[in-house]
């Protein structure tokens, strides 16, 4: 479709989609998803066979240039990367100001938005290297302030990883290493963190990505574009059901661990609470990333020798509503975030930094719809409506209302 042609092309005619399920915003060449058959694929690569082959920085690549990278292209990213992977000193200043009870999220947004401040050649990007450079920064920049974010919970004084690990391995150490006793890395977190990275980097048009495309089509810069997608992920219906669900897990053990009672609230419609953790917009029969990160979680466990009864719960929760007409009426299956908390709990990441982890995991595919929106020319995104207020009326003084 010729994008320019449609420029002005209402025709007089307005769609009205709430929440937008049947509207397509753009064209896309980056993520194919069919919800009816479980299928997701970056750039024509099955998710299966990228969580298990490749790892996160090559998935980035892949994500945003549109083809995996050879070796050197995969080192000159990395060191492109790696050189911008010192912050400004002032940005410390920033995180003290914050209390410690400080949502991470709510850090993590204002960090992003503000390192516009301290690089402001990112802002006004138009040309393909003008973008790259943008690009590698705010890649390089991320780990740093998602570290420092929990680092900052936790009372930690905020340093750096070491440069010459991999770029999850990094991450991993900045938010570990302690004064108190050596940093000492476990391989087994390290696969499973590059997994479930990959397996949330991209997600097409959904509630944030369509949030950072939308705020990047006003030519805003890429980091404050990001930002609004950190914002929009927060929101427990999107990225920040990962916490949710692993709030809701420990509220079930806490009450006794009676499923079937949280299961019956869940279907009752003058009861708010809903089955954090299952149900998809597009997924209608499975989430295929689910499915891998319930075997990661298995693995991890044992790996680490943890039993952890919130497991059972949830896989207890997963059997009942498998077999459950309301759930089953509704196509109502575990998403990718019901079992990516236990996962991220076994490694000791504290339940209000599990959207942080999310974020960053998304991070390459909003950097590619971002930039794959600008090289495309789209125009401002600008969605009309249908007017249901007063027709017109005439002004009342104040004193007679
Ligand atoms: N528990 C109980 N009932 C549910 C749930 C749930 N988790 N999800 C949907 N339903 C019911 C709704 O009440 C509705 O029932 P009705 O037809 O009787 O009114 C029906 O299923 C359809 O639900 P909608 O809200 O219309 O579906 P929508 O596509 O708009 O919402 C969403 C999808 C937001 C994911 C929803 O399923 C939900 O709230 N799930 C829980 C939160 C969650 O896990 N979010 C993470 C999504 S994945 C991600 O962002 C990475």
């Amino acid at each position: 479709i010729d994008v320019k042609a449609l420029r002005g092309a209402t025709n007089g005619v307005i769609t009205l989609d709430p929440g937008y399920k049947n509207t397509g915003s753009c064209q896309s060449a980056i993520t194919f998803l069919d919800g009816e058959k479980g299928i997701l694929r970056y750039r024509g690569y099955a998710i299966e066979e990228l969580a298990e082959k490749a790892d996160f920085l090559e998935v980035a690549y892949l994500l945003i240039f549109g083809e995996l990278p050879n070796k050197e292209q995969l080192e000159k990213f990395h060191a492109d990367i790696k050189s911008h992977s010192v912050v400004d000193d002032d940005v410390k200043k920033i995180i003290d100001a914050f209390p410690k009870s400080a949502h991470p999220m709510g850090v993590l947004s204002s960090l992003t938005s503000a390192l516009t401040a301290f690089n402001p050649s990112s802002v006004n990007v138009d040309s393909e290297e003008e973008m790259y450079n943008a690009i590698v920064r705010i890649l390089g920049k991320f780990p740093v302030l998602v570290a420092w974010t929990m680092r900052k919970k936790r009372g930690l004084p905020l340093e750096y990883g070491d440069d010459n690990l991999g770029y999850v391995e990094n991450v991993l150490k900045m938010m570990f290493k302690s004064p108190n006793h050596d940093y000492v890395q476990n391989e087994v977190l390290v696969n499973a963190l590059d997994k479930l990275l990959i397996l949330h980097a991209d997600h097409e048009q959904n509630c944030s990505t369509s949030t950072v495309r939308i705020t990047g089509s006003s030519h805003a810069g890429l980091f404050v574009s990001l930002s609004a997608g950190i914002s929009a992920l927060w929101g427990p219906l999107h990225g920040g059901a990962n916490q949710a669900v692993l709030e809701m897990l420990e509220a079930i053990k806490e009450d006794g661990g009676d499923t079937k009672k949280y299961m019956a609230k869940a279907k009752d419609k003058n009861d708010p609470f809903r089955l954090m953790g299952f149900g998809h917009r597009v997924y209608k029969n499975f989430d295929p990333r689910a499915k891998i990160i319930k075997v990661a979680a298995d693995e991890v466990l044992s790996d680490l020798g943890v039993e952890d009864p919130i497991l059972d719960i949830a896989k207890g929760l997963e059997k009942e509503a498998l077999e459950d007409q309301y759930f089953v009426d509704r196509k109502l299956y575990p998403n990718v975030d019901f079992y990516s908390g236990i996962i991220y709990r076994a490694m000791g990441i504290p339940v209000e930094m599990f959207t942080v982890m999310f974020a960053l995991g998304r991070l390459p595919g909003w950097i590619a719809q971002w930039r794959e929106m600008r090289l495309r020319k789209e125009p401002i995104g600008r969605p009309r409506q249908l007017y249901t207020g007063e027709t017109l009326r005439s002004f009342t003084p104040i004193e007679k209302r």
